[in-house]
């Protein structure tokens, strides 16, 4: 039993970050109180960069996607004028929500309320009545184009936005995680990947962080993923913590890891990651990927596999699954999963397609055992004692290399503890 301390539950005026985040620990209010989770909106997702969508998924003129970048609606859309832009789903005239599709292709927005109609680059292009407006109509038309995401980069063809115009670059805020989307796109014969089999979406009714730090937990998978080694053993690379060469890693910025590939090196076995699938079932893929990277590279890669690897804040590079999240409230929070495609390779992505399904789908064996860990975690939580949730594991055994925070068991609460320091330092910051 804790003592209790005089913690807040809501964050008061003299917000001080270091009451609810320290080193081992965060204090449960962090997943629970409505004016943290807006102050998250606020921070992390107006002012940094964030996950928006990938360009295989709007890859020609016309081309668009509704999604959120913390709370703000928006249309990433490709103009006709060949320009990728991030949109603000919101009409300029009284803010209604321009466009209700999930997804299409089209040349112009029209509001559904007064019908006021913008071009995809976001120009406003007709204003029924616009007498209505007298003189001042052009000015009126020029000033009031959909508002646009100041920023927009991407790396590997994943786009990232910032709703602020300063800041630091993409390439500094990605830092070591540039290596993870490398090491996916290394088992691809083209270097890209194709993100346009639909996303699987999943309403987690916990916390947008509970999600997100789970991805990177290499302790939970023996017991919350039970049924899963059950069904697979004996497998020869062991999932306990201490028997294997498997690394978790900090890389700084809030990205973080679990890293195989040391354990994969070490059997120097093909396709581990990837159910030992033998390469001559898998010709053409294997073919062209010798074709475009030399057979050392490619056995090296086929050894290596994909990463597993949180990019803060929404974006989990699966293996070979991608997952986003999009925060709705302090306890809902949506995942979309969905499986990387390998252009031109039909074998190979329609057994992606069943793995993913099998992993990630509805009927799946294992993003529905996490989301109901999610749920019960922030059931317990109700609970106010103890406070505060430990993060201590393995970190008098960390060690810092040119990679970032390292701990060689891979049970370590060490990603967390990254997520953590990155979170506390952005939202600690004024607003
Ligand atoms: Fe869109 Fe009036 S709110 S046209
Ligand atoms: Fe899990």
């Amino acid at each position: 039993m804790t003592t209790m301390e005089s913690t807040p539950t809501t964050v008061p005026d003299d917000f001080d970050v270091a009451r609810i985040v320290q080193n081992d620990r965060v204090h449960g209010s962090v997943y629970t109180s409505p004016e943290i989770f807006q102050r998250e909106m606020d921070t992390i997702f107006r002012k940094g960069w964030v996950y928006v969508a990938h360009e295989s998924e709007v890859s020609e003129p016309g081309d668009y996607l509704t999604r959120r970048i913390g709370h703000d609606p928006v249309v990433v859309v490709h103009g006709k004028d060949g320009k990728i832009r991030v949109l603000l789903n919101r009409c300029s005239h009284r803010a209604n929500k321009l466009c209700n599709a999930e997804m299409g292709n089209a040349n112009s927005f029209r509001c559904p309320y007064h019908g006021w109609t913008f071009s995809n680059d976001g120009s406003l292009t007709a204003v029924p009545m616009r007498n209505g407006y007298g003189e001042a109509f052009q000015k009126v038309r020029s000033e009031l184009g959909m508002a646009e995401a100041p920023r927009v980069d991407s790396y590997g063809g994943f786009l990232f936005a910032s709703l602020a115009a300063d800041g630091i670059s993409l390439q500094e805020h990605l830092g070591n995680a540039t290596k993870a989307i490398d090491r996916l796109l290394n088992l691809s014969p083209t270097g890209t990947i194709d993100l346009r089999s639909n996303w699987m979406k999943h309403l987690h009714h916990a916390n947008w962080k509970m999600v997100v730090e789970n991805n990177v937990d290499g302790y939970h998978a023996l017991f919350t993923h039970a049924s899963v080694y059950d069904a697979i053993r004996p497998a020869k690379v062991s999932h306990i913590p201490s028997k294997v060469d498997v690394v978790v890693r900090d890389m700084g910025g809030g990205h973080s890891e679990i890293d195989y590939s040391a354990e994969y090196r070490k059997l120097d076995e093909e396709f581990v990651w990837y159910g030992r699938t033998p390469r001559e079932k898998l010709p053409e893929y294997v073919a062209a990927l010798e074709a475009a990277h030399g057979p050392e590279k490619t056995h090296d890669s086929l050894v290596v596999g994909p990463p597993h690897t949180l990019i803060w804040p929404n974006l989990f590079l699966a293996e070979m699954n991608i997952m986003y999240v999009e925060p709705i409230g302090p306890d809902e929070t949506v995942a979309y999963t969905t499986a990387a495609l390998f252009p031109g390779q039909d074998r190979m992505n329609e057994r992606m397609l069943r793995r993913s399904e099998g992993a990630m789908g509805p009927a799946g064996f294992l993003i529905a055992d996490d989301g109901e860990i999610g749920m019960r975690n922030q059931a317990g939580l109700a609970a106010r004692d103890p406070e505060w949730l430990r993060l201590s594991r393995g970190l008098e055994t960390d060690v810092k290399d040119e990679t970032g925070i390292v701990n060689s068991d891979k049970s370590a609460e060490t990603p967390q503890r990254g997520f953590y320091r990155q979170w506390a330092s952005v939202v600690g910051q004024e607003i």
